[in-house]
């Protein structure tokens, strides 16, 4: 954060510390802040900026920066008339949670310069061997350490043409210039008080501004808006990984793009491009061609990214999900008109449906829990549009080089629109000339940029690190662009309007799932102790086993593993005893007859039975009345793993809270992984 404005000391480090409270769920291992030590930064040179590292959550840094300041006297009311700040959350890829590893990192016991880093830097072990030589010694096992003593050396050195670097973009233009991988980068300094400057490549990056007189009203464009290259105006500059620590200040912001240096100096802002072909051995450091954009506005709100009456966010996230839903087809579904009576309307893929049916296969990249709403949507997709449909987890697909040709069609699916594997991916499937086609909930996000055409999911900002409304809506967009693509084909119209109507009832389909909530918590306390629990699935719901299996393993840290029905026979049956917790999804579908014979074999070997069937059914799956029985609404049998995911989606919720585990933060697990 940047302003010119007069603030207090407090209101600083709260702006900061909110700001990673709202980021807490990109990672929650340790964190790190930066302010200054003084308001009076021009006499005697410029004090060492003072920085707070604490492993931990964030309210862990907030505490010991308190007693910090108290035990040190520092003026909490302490007015500065402008000033620069950064803070970061972490989550652990280079070295283990611990202050000497958290951010922002430092160049020497100075703090000349600060970085806060979100990526990774792949050619880290090469600088550093390099900045050993020359004398630097290092604290962290970090791969972000090398970056500020990096700024040092640069800085401290002169450049080729032995020119003194004395701009503070100069040096990050000169780090950028060294830095391998992916990276969205904070820096501040002691030698240039009241300026950051951010780059990024790869991770991803926002600015959002925050105007304090009502009267100035601010443009649209980053070019309209000259008011951010002075600082006349009184404000707030902000710059972020993603929208929700953005949202409360202000819903102008600037994407920032891969390449693109930002810096604010006392409340104003300039934004470069740093071109890599020329920049890389040219030299000279002529200040690049500045950037001209239209400013977005943020469509979020912040009830949303608050959690309401519930306790968490998952809680509120699954209950939500009658509204996500319907916010995901607004619009999008027609019911009445002239020639067709039932279609669907989907905007950003008008242009490309005809290329998209003539394709000679779609593929669908994901990972976690994009890639099983992917499955859950492949069988009606192969359905309707009659083309081989194949799946891919993203970091498989580049493990293996799989490959894609200039006739498929690639869909990525992502919540996060960020996750480093599947953006990947995408550079690969655009490498190899296919068609791609994003479908994530962010907008504004690498994958939404980067890929020809796609589908917003619309269900809402997501908190929770186990992905719950998401991942219906995700399913639910799938079904809409199986019905879109399949929309010319005269055979399948009344499967098609079938599938429309129960579109359209689904929300009230799932109001209804969620009475279950009670049952399931009952059965949640049943199953509290248990090491494992395994889910079978077949067909249209193979996804809704592994899903609710993955749910209880990130959450309730149970051992849990989604099984293919069809594969019992060959290998899993051998786990079955009278102890071992199953449950079997049987709801009805083609698949039905073959759910009831699974369900007879795993009773013949003695199975702990929790049948998943359709209201009315618990008589034909129970046998012997013996297994416990979850009953739900049955709906169109595509959207059916719509509704069979909310109870275990419920279970894993309960099961979590009971086992006394943080649902919102799972151990060792982030919401976007945005590293690979
Ligand atoms: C992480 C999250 C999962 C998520 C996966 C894919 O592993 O913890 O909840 O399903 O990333 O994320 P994306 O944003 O690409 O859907």
């Amino acid at each position: 954060v940047n302003f010119n404005v007069n603030k207090e000391r407090r209101y600083i480090l709260e702006v900061l510390f909110n700001g990673l409270r709202r980021l807490e769920y990109r990672g929650y291992d340790s964190a790190g802040i930066s302010i200054d030590s003084t308001s009076d930064s021009d006499s005697n040179g410029c004090p060492p900026p003072l920085v707070f590292r604490q492993e931990g959550n964030i309210e862990s840094l907030v505490q010991s920066v308190y007693q910090e300041v108290a035990a040190t006297n520092l003026n909490l009311e302490e007015s500065f008339s402008t000033h620069a700040g950064i803070a970061h959350t972490r989550w652990a890829t280079h070295g283990e949670p611990a202050p000497r590893n958290s951010h922002p990192q430092t160049s020497d016991p100075g703090n000349e310069f600060l970085v806060a880093h979100n990526g990774v830097i792949t050619n880290y072990t090469v600088l550093k061997e390099t900045l050993v030589r020359h004398g630097f010694t290092f604290e962290s096992e970090t791969d972000t350490e090398v970056i500020p003593k990096l700024a040092k050396f640069i800085f401290d050195n002169m450049n080729e043409e032995g020119e003194k670097i004395m701009q503070f973009s100069q040096v990050v233009l000169e780090v950028m210039r060294h830095l391998e991988g992916a990276y969205a980068l904070i820096f501040k300094s002691r030698h240039f008080p009241n300026e950051l400057i951010a780059c990024k490549r790869g991770s991803p990056l926002l600015l959002g501004v925050k105007e304090l007189n009502e009267e100035a009203n601010i443009g649209t464009s980053f070019n309209d808006a000259k008011f951010l290259s002075s600082n006349r105006q009184p404000k707030e500059l902000f710059l972020s990984s993603d929208a929700s620590a953005l949202v409360e200040h202000s819903k102008k912001v600037l994407v920032i793009e891969d390449g693109e240096i930002v810096h604010l100096k006392d409340g104003g802002a300039s934004i470069f491009k740093f071109d890599d072909a020329k920049g890389k051995r040219h030299g000279a450091l002529t200040r690049p061609p500045s950037v001209q954009r239209a400013l977005s506005v943020l469509e979020m709100e912040v009830e949303q990214i608050n959690k309401g009456n519930y306790e968490h966010y998952m809680q509120k996230e699954i209950h939500e999900q009658p509204e996500s839903l319907t916010t995901t087809m607004r619009g999008r579904l027609i019911r009445g008109g002239s020639c067709k009576s039932k279609s669907v309307l989907l905007g950003g893929l008008k242009d490309h449906l005809k290329t998209i049916r003539r394709s000679r296969r779609i593929i669908f990249i994901g990972c976690g829990t994009s890639y099983n709403a992917a499955l859950a949507a492949r069988p009606i997709l192969e359905e309707l549009s009659g083309i081989p449909v194949t799946m891919e987890i993203a970091s498989d697909l580049l493990d293996r080089q799989g490959p894609i040709y200039r006739e498929d069609t690639v869909v990525f699916v992502s919540q996060s629109g960020e996750t480093a594997d599947t953006l990947q991916a995408l550079d690969y499937a655009l490498e190899n000339g296919a068609l791609c086609v994003g479908i994530t909930n962010t907008v504004g996000s690498a994958i939404a940029r980067k890929t020809h055409c796609g589908i917003h999911i619309n269900a809402g900002c997501e908190i929770g690190v186990a992905s719950t409304k998401a991942y219906t809506s995700q399913i639910v967009v799938m079904a809409m662009l199986a019905l879109a693509i399949g929309d010319d084909t005269i055979s399948s119209q009344a499967r098609r309007e079938a599938i429309i109507d129960g579109l359209f009832d689904l929300p009230s389909k799932v109001k209804e799932v969620l009475k279950l909530n009670k049952e399931m918590k009952d059965l949640a306390q049943l199953l509290i102790a248990e090491q494992s629990l395994l889910v079978f699935g077949r067909g249209y719901n193979y996804a809704t086993a592994l899903e609710g299996a993955l749910k209880v393993k990130e959450v309730a840290l149970m051992h849990s593993e989604g099984i293919l029905a069809g594969e019992m026979k060959h290998g899993p049956l051998a786990l079955v005893d009278e102890t071992l917790p199953i449950v079997v999804v049987a709801t009805r579908d083609a698949c039905f007859s073959k759910q009831q014979s699974v369900i007879q074999q795993l009773h013949a070997r003695k199975g702990r039975l929790i049948v998943m069937c359709t209201k009315g059914d618990a008589a034909s799956v129970s046998v012997g009345g013996s297994c416990r029985i979850i009953e739900v609404p049955q709906v169109e049998d595509c959207l059916q793993p719509v509704i069979n995911i909310v109870p275990l989606q419920l279970l894993a919720y309960h099961l979590t809270v009971l086992r006394g585990y943080n649902v919102d933060q799972p151990r060792n697990l982030a919401k976007s992984v945005t590293t690979q």
